[in-house]
């Protein structure tokens, strides 16, 4: 929520890779909204899933012994997709759920197999986990708990790429840490990669020390990276992962986190406990059906394989912008996922108004950096013509 001072932007309409204002303007997605549009807008087959699943059964909760077949097959197609083995499927509504519903399971995890006192939660600097409870006391963004704080006492943040703090923790924390949270990619921190081993370190230090690790695939889930999930695309291996944007491309609110059998062991079975937890809207019918519709798009389009082909193109034509003085980094490489960084934080707003301007979208993100992380329907063509604009808008900063 901030004031947009008259500066309201109203779209009404989306087709593929491009939106349309309430004058009839088009704008090319380079953002894919909040990095989700992935199968892009205004699709029809999405839409007749909603509609049909709406007109023949809305919603039914997935209580006790009660759920709905799209929400059943929802949760066995992802679980089919996991690369976790034996995944059991929890839907929710969207990304902050999905933190808020793996950080309690993974202490209730560490509860029930009598280790009560591993309940603290560590995560990365300008690491972004979403804005509920959990993930505004979790974030490594400091800005996101001004004024707030933290509501989660036990948590703690460690610099962003580096291992021997996240080692030193681990030693000096009498064993009290339950888990790892991690991007695989971090996005709204402003698109930072895992340097080389750092995935396969993170993997060992968590074994060794008997901490769990939670893959936040919110935007990296259902193929961004170019993989199914980004965490086998960097190397770490979790025990849970969660998901939401890319799993409906935006069209319905919907998320899942993926559990491992170590994680999930104690919930099933003869001596089975419960994890109270369960939100109304969890594997919705609609949203449900809108996922299903969703998944089918990616597969049918192979468009998995097809961010993996874009990836290079995508990177080097914006990596060609780091000759101008004002552009401090481009960072990216792996799948549709780039970040613009500008030498003065300023400048990135400045270049995002300019592309607006010129019917281009581009988000300014964390620390002055323009995110890019465009619809997988995109083209090589669209890229090109999209690194033209803001080539030619940097090029025309006031230095
Ligand atoms: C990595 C990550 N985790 C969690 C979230 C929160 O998801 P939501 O906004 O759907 O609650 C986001 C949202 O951008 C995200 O990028």
């Amino acid at each position: 929520m901030d004031a947009v001072d008259g500066n309201r932007l109203v779209f009404v309409r989306g087709q593929g890779t491009k939106v349309y204002d309430e004058h009839g303007r088009e704008y090319f997605d380079a953002p894919a909204s909040l990095w989700l549009a992935n199968v892009g807008h205004g699709r029809l087959e999405i839409a007749d899933a909603m509609s049909t699943q709406a007109g023949r059964l809305e919603y039914y909760s997935s209580f006790g012994r009660f759920t709905t077949d799209v929400t059943l097959a929802l949760a066995e197609r992802v679980a089919g997709l996991s690369p976790l083995a034996d995944t059991k499927v929890l839907l929710t509504s969207g990304g902050s759920d999905g933190i808020d519903l793996a950080a309690k399971l993974t202490r209730r995890y560490w509860a029930s197999v009598g280790k009560p006192e591993k309940t603290v939660i560590v995560t990365r600097e300008l690491a972004y986990h979403g804005l509920h409870a959990f993930g505004t006391s979790i974030t490594g963004i400091a800005a996101n708990q001004e004024g707030i704080g933290k509501f989660v006492p036990d948590v703690a943040t460690v610099p962003l790429h580096d291992l021997d703090a996240l080692e030193a923790l681990l030693l000096q924390s009498s064993g009290r840490i339950a888990a790892f949270f991690t991007e695989p990619v971090l996005g709204t921190g402003g698109v930072h990669l895992p340097a080389p081993d750092y995935m396969r370190r993170v993997n060992e230090l968590c074994r060794e020390h008997d901490v769990l690790i939670v893959a936040d695939e919110v935007i990296t889930g259902f193929g961004r990276l170019g993989e199914w999930f980004g965490s086998t695309r960097v190397g770490l291996e979790p025990d849970v992962i969660v998901t939401a944007k890319g799993i409906s491309s935006g069209y319905a609110p919907l998320g899942a986190v993926l559990a491992g059998p170590r994680v999930s062991e104690p919930f099933f079975g003869s001596n089975a406990l419960t994890f109270r937890h369960g939100m109304t809207y969890a594997g919705h019918s609609v949203a449900a059906a809108a996922g299903l519709a969703n998944l089918d798009i990616i597969e049918g389009e192979r468009l998995v394989e097809r961010v993996a082909e874009l990836a290079r193109p995508f990177f080097d034509e914006l990596a060609g912008l780091e000759r101008h003085r004002a552009v401090r980094e481009v960072r990216g490489g792996l799948g549709l996922m780039a970040g613009i960084q500008m030498v003065d934080p300023a400048a990135a707003q400045q270049v995002s108004d300019a592309c607006l301007e010129e019917g281009f979208i581009v988000r300014v993100i964390t620390d002055g950096t323009l995110q890019i992380s465009p619809p997988f329907t995109t083209s090589i063509a669209e890229i090109v013509e999209l690194a033209g604009v803001l080539d030619r808008t940097i090029g025309a900063l006031h230095l």
